[in-house]
Parts: structure tokens; sequence; C-alpha cells
């Protein structure tokens, strides 16, 4: 879940559909950022990939993306990014080389297989009628105002307070806990000047912090409660460091927080903007389900799988060579017309969704918080819907920003007659 990563190293021209001697365009970061999926829309039927100005290969076609997800020629990047963006060391260079997410075969099976016996879908369900009274609680804290930033009130807090419950937080640490969160979310979408890093450094810290204590508090007195039987499973299992066990629980935190921001409000954008849609959720909640999952595809929140080829690969008479940064792109894949019909229409009635929706990727690292996220982003949509049916949106929609890794979006304001 990288931001606009890559690296085939400079060299290559960024001109615009630039084809240099290898035969492959070469698009800019500004042109792709410009209308993404435009961009994809037009290379799609003509070539399986492009080149990304930052030296990587973006593969455009559904066919290809599900496959790379799952092919093992294919590796994850461990801590080649962060190198990239002068992360050497200290924790935040941990978070990347202990990290399930960044790690590969053995390594990766041993980091995510406490969270199978633990994580499981019996706790999602458990979870949703607390995840609707959060959500429920968040809009009653600000429906007597005008006028506020859906984005900032409401969709950032949604995965906050989830993550915080999850992990059983106590009530007054959670302000705190959500601003060290976002910070250090940060330096995984690579957003961050190189002068922000020691105060991102120090977030971290405290960060790494907070979870070893709230994990040694359960290893003292458990609790009924997942934190519990998780460290319990790990320790027991004595697969995992002490601090393997601490950056699992910091990748979960970081993994379920911008990821489920982005599309928390994107998915209400995306109806506002539709009002039949909107007016048919408001009326019947059993489509919310669907129109969570058609959001999610339509203006994904994470655009794209990173991964490095271990040897040459063919595709299509062309070759993605051994070593090769590759952006495996879901957004592309998602609005590809060999996966779906009518891809550019948003339509929360589809039924062509496959089971296991792209947008959370596929293989061995298939997101692990897939359940939990859908909860959040149904429970989220059904508490604003039943309660402000009227909700306008006030001023422009926001844009979901960025074509690879995690998305970025601006403020929303919404307004509603009382
Ligand atoms: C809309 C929300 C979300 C989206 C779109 C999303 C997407 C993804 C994707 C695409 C991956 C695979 C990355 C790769 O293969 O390189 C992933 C992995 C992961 N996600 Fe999510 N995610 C979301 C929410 C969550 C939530 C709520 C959690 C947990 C609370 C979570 C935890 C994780 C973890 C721990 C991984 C790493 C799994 C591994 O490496 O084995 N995600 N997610």
């Amino acid at each position: 879940m990288d931001r606009d990563l890559g690296t085939r190293d400079a060299g290559l021209s960024a001109e615009s559909g630039d084809a240099p001697d290898d035969g492959i365009v070469t698009l800019s970061i500004a042109e792709l950022d410009a209308d993404p999926h435009g961009v994809f829309r037009r290379y799609r039927p003509l070539t399986p990939f492009i080149a990304h100005e930052s030296g990587s290969y973006i593969v455009l076609r559904s066919g290809d993306v599900e496959r790379f997800a799952r092919d093992p020629r294919l590796r994850q990047s461990e801590t080649e990014y962060p190198e990239i963006h002068g992360i050497t060391g200290g924790l935040l260079f941990d978070l990347f080389d202990y990290s399930m997410l960044m790690s590969n075969g053995a390594v990766h099976r041993r980091r995510r297989s406490p969270f199978s016996r633990t994580f499981a879908a019996r706790l999602m369900m458990e979870m949703r009628p607390r995840i609707r009274r959060t959500a429920e609680e968040l809009v009653a804290e600000w429906y007597e105002e005008e006028d506020v930033d859906l984005v900032q009130r409401y969709a950032a807090l949604i995965p906050a307070r989830t993550i915080s419950d999850l992990l059983g937080l106590p009530k007054d640490d959670i302000p705190e806990f959500t601003s060290l969160v976002y910070q250090v979310t940060r330096v995984v979408s690579f957003l961050f000047q190189p002068e922000d890093l020691p105060e991102l450094e120090d977030a971290a810290r405290r960060l790494f912090d907070y979870v070893e204590d709230t994990l040694n508090a359960r290893r003292r007195k458990p609790k009924e409660d997942f934190l519990s039987a998780f460290v319990a499973s790990a320790d027991a299992a004595g697969e995992l460091s002490p601090f393997e066990i601490i950056t699992q629980i910091v990748t979960l935190i970081i993994g379920g927080t911008d990821t489920t921001r982005v599309a928390a409000a994107e998915q209400v954008a995306l109806l506002l903007q539709d009002r039949a849609q909107w007016d048919e959720v408001c009326r019947e909640p059993a489509l919310i389900p669907g129109a969570v999952v058609e959001a999610l595809r339509y203006e994904p929140s994470v655009a794209s799988l990173a991964r490095i080829p271990l040897e040459d690969i063919e595709v299509d008479g062309r070759v993605l060579p051994a070593g090769q940064f590759l952006i495996l792109s879901t957004m592309s894949a998602m609005r590809d017309e060999q996966l779906y019909a009518r891809p550019d229409v948003f339509d929360i009635h589809r039924t062509d969704h496959p089971r296991l929706p792209l947008v959370f990727g596929g293989g061995p690292h298939r997101c692990l918080g897939e359940a939990l996220a859908r909860v959040e982003l149904e429970e989220g949509l059904a508490a604003l819907s039943s309660r402000i049916p009227q909700l306008e949106l006030a001023g422009d929609p926001p844009r979901v920003q960025g074509h690879s890794g995690i998305r970025r979006i601006g403020e929303m304001h919404v307004a509603w007659r009382r």
C-alpha cells in the first residue's frame, strides 16, 4: 500500500506518450495524476504496460494484474522503497523491514499467521454493532452544526475509533493515538519532506511504545478481546520476536486507517453526485453492501500493488525485466472491459463483481482487513444515510487524487436542512 512509488532509475524521458527505444510509452506523474482513468483507458487496449517517469512499469490489464498478484516470480519490495526515500534506519525503516506487508515467502507467512487464528470473521460480526454506534455518535457530534468537512469529522474518525476499539484502548488515549497513527501513515504513503523525518520518527517511537505497553498489559492481565488472543497465540507459537509482534500490530493499525478514511469519504461523494442512487440507498439499506463495493471499484482508495519480478517475465511479446519495479494497477484493472460490463458507469446494482474484489489485492498479501473495512464502510454509510437522507455536497465534490498506492482526498464539505 505504497504511494506513487517506483524506480526504474532515471534516464527515461517523461515526455507525453514518449516511446523510447524499447517501444514502451513513458508518462509523467503529472499526466497520470491529471486523469488516471483516462490514461489507463487509452493505453489498456494498446499495451499490457506503460512506463512511469520514476522508472516503474504500470501493468494495466485485469488478467495480468490478477495473475501477477499471485505469481511467485514476483516479490514484495522489502526495504527498497524506504531506502529510495532516504530512510535507512530507525523505527520508520523497521516498520518496513519487520512488517508482513513488505516481506516474502516463509517470513511473510510466519508474520501473518497469528492473525489467521485470531482476526476472524466472528470478531468482525461482533464489532459491527459497535462500529454502527461509533458512526452514529460521530454524526450526533456535529449534527447541530451547519456545514462540516466530512473527511475530518467522519471518514477519518471511523477507522481510528474502530481500531482503538479493536485494541481496547482507553477513550482518553484515542485523540493522541489517532494523531500518531496519521503521522506515521504519511511515511508509509511517502507524503513527507526529508526535513519532516525526525518528527515522524518521534511519532513512530511513541506509536511503537504505545503498542508495546498495550501488548504487555494484555500479557500481564488478559481480557476477552482480540489483542489478548493475538498476543497469547503469537507468544505460544514462539515464531515471532517481541519486536516482530509489535510491528505486525502497527502494520494492522496503519493498513487499516488511511485506506478506509479515503474510501469512507469517497463512497458518500460518489452517491451524493448521483442523487437517484443516494436516495435509493437511503430508502433501501439492503443496497448498502453493493454500493460500498461499487464505490471501491469505481474510485478506489488503493490504486495498485507494488512488486518486483525475480526473473524476466514476458507479457504479450514484451518483457518485464527482472528487478524492475512494477505497479500492478488494480485501479486500471477494475475499469477493464474484460472484467466488468460498462466499467465507466457507477452502478450500485452491478452484479458482476468478482467474489474477491481486486481493490483488496490478491495472492498471499491479500488484505487482511477486508471484512473489517467492509463493515466500517457499510455501517458508516448506513448511519449517515439513515440519519441525514437530505445530506448534500456543499461546494465542489472532492477529487480522489493519485494513480498508485494509497490515494489522497482533500476536504469534503456537506450541508443539510434540519
Ligand atoms: C478500503 C479499505 C482497504 C483497502 C482498499 C485495502 C487494500 C489492501 C491491499 C490492496 C492490500 C495488499 C497490498 C499488497 O499486496 O501489496 C492490503 C494489505 C493489508 N491490509 Fe488492507 N485495505 C483496506 C483496509 C484494511 C483494514 C481495515 C485493515 C486492518 C485493520 C487492513 C490491513 C491490512 C494488512 C495488515 C495488510 C497486509 C497483509 C499482508 O501483507 O499479508 N486493511 N490492503
